[in-house]
């Protein structure tokens, strides 16, 4: 069963460690992910992006083949399937389709609109026991080859926002998502300090996990972080080991070529990489 995103990240803030989110893409990431999180003994959250979910033909695909998955592995730990950088219609579709958790990133629009549509949410995820992320300041990244910087949150902002009731807050801190340039100056532990001194409990997001090194992780965690972000490094070496199988010729012994095979080495390498991030963020035997 999928469960809200609440309860694994109110443990995570009391316990100090972060829950990782992995975005999924497919059937080999969502199984690789679900089956490192049931070895580990780690609670788990699974993001889907709005184009990710349209490549594997929309939310109700998405969920029903989730939902199956956990039940037909036999996975115990708690699992929440989790709308990424949602906008307002996406969350909408993403509560009747059966996700458990949905972010509705109204980050781009002026405070107030972002408030009221925030709002609306709240009660809506709220009547259905659904846990709701929302976001204050941009987080920078990759677009047309141009990477912009993260913009930092400002602190009153996220406390008008937390106030509204959401479950959890991603608050751009400097953090960008994809690779972090070579002057990349580093997350903003001055933004993150205020912020969680304005917002106490609640469970702060952050995004842009790839690249970003394990002391910066494990101060973000000690100033309020419960929930990080990764998308872009599960990817990489998903390339790298499907790359490293099909240069050295594996591909064409035997029967090489069948999918089961030549997606293999990508998929351990998905589940190698959640393992790193999961021991990381502290949230083996957690669950
Ligand atoms: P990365 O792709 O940089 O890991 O960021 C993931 C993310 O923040 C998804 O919302």
């Amino acid at each position: 069963m999928l469960v809200s995103a609440k309860e694994m990240l109110t443990k995570a803030k009391e316990g100090h460690y972060a829950v990782g989110q992995f975005n999924i893409n497919n059937l080999e990431w969502t199984k690789a992910i679900l089956l490192t999180a049931e070895e580990l003994h780690s609670p788990v959250i699974l993001g889907v992006s709005e184009g990710a979910a349209k490549y594997m033909c929309g939310y109700r695909t998405v969920a029903a083949m989730t939902s199956a998955m956990v039940d037909s592995l036999g996975i115990t730990v708690p699992v929440a399937l989790h709308l990424d950088h949602g906008s307002y219609e996406g969350a909408l579709a993403c509560i009747e389709a059966g996700f458990s958790s949905v972010m509705f990133d109204g980050s781009h629009y002026p405070i107030a609109e972002n408030i009221e549509k925030t709002k609306a949410l709240v009660k809506l995820t709220g009547e259905r026991g659904l846990s709701l992320e929302a976001e204050v300041g941009a987080i920078g990244g990759e677009e047309d080859g141009v990477i912009g910087a993260g913009e930092c949150a400002d602190p009153a902002e996220c406390k008008m926002i937390a106030d509204l009731g959401v479950t959890m807050l991603a608050a751009g801190i400097g953090n960008i998502h994809g690779k972090y340039p070579e002057n990349w100056p580093g997350l903003s532990f001055e933004t993150l300090e205020a912020i969680s001194e304005k917002v106490g409990a609640m469970p702060l997001v952050l995004h842009g996990g790839t690249g970003i090194p394990g002391d910066m992780i494990r101060r973000a965690i000690s100033l309020g972080v419960s929930k990080i972000n990764v998308n872009t490094e599960c990817q990489l070496a998903f390339a790298a080991a499907t790359r490293a199988y099909i240069e050295a010729g594996k591909d064409q012994i035997g029967k090489g070529f069948d999918p089961r095979k030549l997606l293999a080495p990508g998929f351990e390498a998905i589940r190698a990489t959640v393992k790193e991030k999961m021991e990381l963020f502290g949230s083996v035997n957690r669950a």
